[in-house]
């Protein structure tokens, strides 16, 4: 109560529409300065727990909506409808960050026009020991193997219970690690049924390289059972997404793309971590998943092909290494109608969002087009050139 007596009139003075811009930049230069002292200081699993015990916090606050101003950017232009909903930006908080929706009700105040919560799984489960999640600030990029550490299906049903964000929350559903491949539908029919009120739109996870065989659930029977069994389960007809690796051939990803048409998927989002390791400076040598700019390449030429493939019929969500607005245009170019953040948010700090939105505006501008909607899949739409 004192200290929000305090802090709100504050955050409105910094937020005054006349010097915020100003005050934005200036904040993300400090950012920029402080954040190899900060990476330094503190090891990556607990910075991220206090992060998100903060944005909890921060959340609860009376004067949490003052913070609207200085991370959020309206343009009517970038909001969009898709599966029935209303999205005001394309930005959203990508799975993994908020596993259990502790920072929940924040991520509106940061700017995002989407978030998605876990991934959780059936049964809770501690994941892999420490240390699990490691920077590579020369390559702009982490490793991480945290192997689903979350509290589990039941708890989240808690957490999330009477708690509704304003802008559209989806679940990323796994495998629990002591359920057996063989019986991964049960675990994601659990979870599902359980979450089926709470989340706008849920994402079968089969992509995390660090559940051993997960992964194998892409192939083509494992999947087709998992969809098959949610899908039945669904009698809102709410979307349900897949998420893919980028480890996949175009082949397998062509296979994964039919059983959507064939399931009647929602959409797809591509993509999670990469196993591989080209092109890195690092000489870092830890197991887990690759993220951030080194995947940036892969996952677009994923994005690329899956909206060729499908002539843009299957909605995409673009996620992998995405830092600025030029990285979200290209993503959107490509054929992803929304995109997803995590690596880059770390790097940049919590004014990624807003830049990244100014920088969609600018670029609807000098492309003459009235909405974000019309730049999905642009690349690959001959049209006349615009700019002039
Ligand atoms: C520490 C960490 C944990 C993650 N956990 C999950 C997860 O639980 N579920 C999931 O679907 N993706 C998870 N991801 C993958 C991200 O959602 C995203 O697909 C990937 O990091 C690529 O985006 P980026 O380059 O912006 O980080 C995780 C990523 C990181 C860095």
């Amino acid at each position: 109560m004192c200290i929000g007596w305090f802090v709100r009139p504050t955050l409105e003075r910094l937020t005054n529409r006349y010097t915020f811009i100003r005050r934005a930049r200036r904040l993300m230069n400090v950012y920029r300065l402080v954040r190899p002292a900060l990476f330094g200081a503190t090891d990556p699993d607990s910075a991220h727990g206090q992060t998100l015990s903060a944005l909890a916090w921060i959340a609860g606050q009376p004067w949490a909506g003052a913070l609207d101003r200085l991370f959020g950017y309206t343009d009517p232009r970038l909001e969009s409808k898709l599966w029935g909903m209303t999205w005001p930006n394309p930005v959203g908080v990508a799975a993994g960050f908020d596993k259990n929706a502790e920072a929940v009700m924040a991520w509106e105040h940061l700017g995002f026009g989407f978030a998605e919560v876990g991934t959780v799984t059936r049964h809770a489960q501690p994941g892999n020991p420490l240390p699990r999640l490691f920077r590579l600030a020369e390559d702009e990029a982490a490793i991480n193997r945290m192997g689903f550490n979350n509290n589990g299906a039941d708890a989240l049903v808690q957490r999330l219970t009477g708690c509704k964000p304003r802008i559209p929350l989806g679940i990323n559903l796994g495998k629990s690690k002591i359920t057996p491949l063989e019986s991964a539908s049960d675990d994601y029919l659990y979870s599902f049924e359980r979450l089926y009120g709470l989340g706008d739109y849920f994402v079968v996870n089969v992509s995390s390289p660090n559940t051993p065989g997960l992964r194998e659930l892409q192939a083509a029977d494992r999947l087709g059972e998992i969809f098959a069994r949610l899908q039945a389960a669904n009698p809102q007809n709410k979307p349900l997404l897949v998420k893919i690796a980028p480890d996949l051939s175009l082949e397998a990803i062509d296979a994964v793309v039919d059983l959507c048409t064939e399931h009647q998927l929602a959409g797809v989002i591509a993509t999670n971590t990469t196993i591989g390791r080209g092109g890195l400076k690092s000489k870092l040598q830890e197991a887990g998943g690759l993220s951030g700019k080194p995947l940036q390449a892969r996952s677009t030429e994923v994005i690329a092909h899956i909206y060729q493939r499908t002539g843009g019929q299957l909605p995409i969500i673009g996620v992998g290494g995405i830092f600025t607005g030029e990285d979200a245009w290209e993503k959107i170019t490509s054929g992803a109608s929304l995109i997803q953040v995590y690596t880059g948010w770390i790097y940049e700090g919590p004014w990624m969002v807003r830049q990244i939105l100014r920088t969609l505006s600018a670029k609807l501008d000098t492309f003459k087009l009235a909405s974000l909607n019309e730049a999905v899949g642009l690349r690959f739409r001959s049209e006349p050139d615009r700019t002039n």
